[in-house]
């Protein structure tokens, strides 16, 4: 007999527009729409047009309305500041209707654009849900990214306001943020019209007269702002993402299919019912944030945990448990590699007999593949269901998942399980042919994909087909490859581009070597995604010189690296180089990636046939040696 994924997942495929147009059913709307699946500018796709609505009245308004004012939207746990506080609906509505008043007050109107660049701190979430009641489009950086790509960001969106804070806590330092700020807008050739800047007891920071706007000032002056209707297909958010060059992609995500999606994931997926408490441990900077820190816990009533700690040193390995336990977490979700870093610090798993964790029922890992190992101990540690589920920046939501809240299908260790309802996906060759199962191809998704996914990219349509639906007309391309097996469970193997995944943060490394290629002493280069026991994978950075360099590798390996934190930001974790006197290629001289990051990994491989010369293969190894990878790897 169909299980209750089975139906939803052949509905979903076979009657788009009675899947979701039920699920639409559930969210408020001023104006319903004229067509749930609009296809008539194939292919791009649009859901519910016609529709109006406002995301942050679904997120807040509709639940006090609704009995919930009293009930707690958000809770704040901060280990670095040592505080705990909690905003209930109610609460949470009027600071935000402040906010949207201030946005209101230095002129920001629908279809702006908004860039928030802030620590995990409550008024981060208010800034976006402000931007969400005024229709204003916003755009967060993460802390992590140095000036240079925020000044990318800024370009690229040209917001009319800019939010910040003093500073950031990564443990016990302080890092400010209003040089980087500062800095980014120095180097941009769109400037904003005002920042405004949420002072931080921790570091103050100096306001610029004129341009600079103290938060709690303009808070205390501000009128709370209603709600303004928007169109389902309005931009809701951009969010930029690594692409294959240093630019990044800015995916778009609209207001009325964001809604209805993520508001039905919150039950189908997780398993969550309002007024139940969900945790997602990422950063508001990420997808993830956005989408389950965030909008869908509030589309679904529930309670929702803003953290700023880390898995481990704030103060230990057992803080992700006394969170768990202090708030009565349902489910959380966060990335393999934070339990890792658990795993590591406390094997035995000893910090977990300290907490009661009876509330806890299931743990939602994605971001990165999750290793079998760090499943199994967290499934023997914890005693819950553990569920990998795998998705992108670009989707918003899982393509594949052990959709909880509708069968729960055995755990087969290394695949997500099956498409989640609404994604057709499926596994092509080169040719655009589909492959048979359990063979190795490119993971794509037949168009149209599910609401709440991007339908675009910031102002750039001929980028977004060419990045997503060129290469198998008809399909959405992951750039991820794997398989299917017959019964259905989806094995996501690799990235088929540039992308690497450090500590589950998604970069590029054709970024990272566009800034290697900058030195003046660099003839050319290859950083590539090793892998690493605790980040997943890191990168590792080869450099040729120019003939008659003079100064020593050491200085040279130490510039790149500065020059990587300084361009992309300390998240990139570019720690690695060596010089090397030449790279393996092929006779026509493409770099032979794959092969490296074989040696590089210790792993068996075969030598090239196309190679230019096999001798470059052995100085590699010895390279990768000397700075621990290959067979010098601990
Ligand atoms: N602002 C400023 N700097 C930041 C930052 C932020 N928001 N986030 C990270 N950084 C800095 C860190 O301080 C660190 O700097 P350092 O080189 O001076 O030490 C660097 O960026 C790398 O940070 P991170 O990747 O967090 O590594 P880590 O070694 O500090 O911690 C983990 C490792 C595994 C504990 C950590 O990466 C983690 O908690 N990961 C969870 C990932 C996650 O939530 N992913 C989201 C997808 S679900
Ligand atoms: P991001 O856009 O930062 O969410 O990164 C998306 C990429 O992370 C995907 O294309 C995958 O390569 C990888 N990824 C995310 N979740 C998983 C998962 N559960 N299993 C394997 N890879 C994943």
């Amino acid at each position: 007999m169909a299980n209750k994924y089975d139906e939803a997942y052949q509905q979903s495929i076979n009657d788009p527009n009675g899947f979701w147009g039920k699920a639409a059913e559930d969210c408020h709307w001023y104006k319903k729409w004229d067509k749930v699946l609009d296809d008539s500018n194939k292919p791009f796709y649009r859901w519910f047009t016609g529709g109006e609505l406002n995301t942050c009245y679904n997120a807040l308004d509709y639940h006090i309305e609704n009995g919930r004012g009293q009930q707690v939207a958000l809770i704040y746990d901060s280990p670095v500041t040592d505080t705990v506080k909690k905003y209930t609906y109610t609460q949470l509505r009027d600071e935000v209707a402040k906010f949207a008043g201030v946005l209101l007050d230095q002129g920001v109107k629908k279809g702006d654009r908004v860039i928030v660049y802030m620590p995990m701190i409550p008024e981060a979430a208010i800034a976006m849900l402000a931007c969400a009641r005024i229709g204003a489009v916003h755009s967060v950086v993460f802390g992590g990214f140095a000036a240079k790509e925020l000044a990318t960001r800024i370009n690229d969106a040209k917001p009319k306001v800019m939010i910040s804070a003093s500073c950031g806590i990564e443990v016990k330092k302080v890092i400010p943020y209003k040089p980087l700020l500062d800095g980014a807008i120095e180097m941009s050739a769109s400037k904003p019209e005002k920042c405004i800047i949420f002072q931080r007891p921790q570091a103050k920071a100096a306001l610029i007269p004129g341009r600079d706007i103290d938060w709690n000032e303009a808070m205390a002056k501000a009128k709370p702002a209603d709600c303004v209707k928007v169109a389902a297909t309005d931009p809701l958010y951009i969010l930029y993402t690594s692409g294959t060059t240093g630019q990044p992609k800015g995916v778009v995500r609209d207001n009325g299919g964001h809604v209805v999606a993520l508001k039905w994931t919150m039950k189908a997926i997780y398993d969550i019912d309002a007024g139940d408490v969900f945790w997602a441990a990422s950063d508001v900077g990420w997808v993830v944030g956005h989408s389950y820190i965030v909008y869908a816990p509030l589309f679904k009533g529930a309670t929702t945990i803003l953290f700023e700690g880390k898995p481990v040193g704030t103060p230990d390995a057992g803080v992700f448990w006394r969170v768990i336990s202090q708030h009565k977490v349902k489910s959380m979700f966060t990335a393999p590699t934070a339990f890792r870093a658990i795993k590591r610090d406390d094997p035995k798993g000893e910090f977990i007999k300290k907490y009661d964790l009876s509330n806890f029922k299931i743990l939602f890992l994605a971001g990165e593949r999750s290793d079998p190992d760090t499943i199994q101990w967290s499934e023997r540690n914890l005693n819950v269901s553990v569920i990998d589920h795998w998705w992108q920046t670009e989707t918003g939501w899982a393509i594949c998942a052990n959709c909880m809240g509708l069968h729960h299908f055995p755990v087969t260790y290394g695949s997500p399980t099956k498409a989640a309802p609404g994604w057709n996906v499926q596994v092509l060759d080169a040719n655009c042919k589909q492959v048979k199962a359990g063979e190795i191809g490119a993971l794509v998704v037949k168009l149209p994909l599910p609401p709440g996914t991007l339908p675009t990219l910031w102002q750039n349509d001929a980028g977004y087909k060419k990045s997503y639906l060129e290469e198998f007309p008809g399909y959405y391309k992951t750039a991820d490859a794997g398989y299917i097996d017959e019964r259905g469970y989806v094995y996501v193997m690799s990235r088929t581009d540039d992308i690497i995944n450090v500590a589950g943060h998604r970069l590029s490394t054709g970024a990272m070597e566009e800034v290697l290629s900058d030195h003046p002493d660099v003839a050319e280069c290859a950083v590539l995604g090793v892998e690493d026991q605790l980040k997943g994978q890191v990168p590792v950075g080869f450099v040729v010189l120019k003939a008659g360099v003079t100064r020593s590798n050491e200085e040279i390996i130490k510039d790149v690296v500065n020059m990587v934190r300084d361009r992309i930001g300390p998240v990139a974790a570019f720690k690695t180089a060596t010089v090397v006197k030449r790279l393996p290629k092929t006779r026509s001289g493409k770099i032979l990636r794959g092969t490296i990051q074989k040696i590089a990994d210790n792993k068996e491989y075969n030598v090239p046939a196309t190679i230019d010369d096999p001798s470059t293969l052995g100085e590699m190894e010895e390279a990768l040696i000397k700075i621990g990878y290959a067979k010098g790897r601990k």
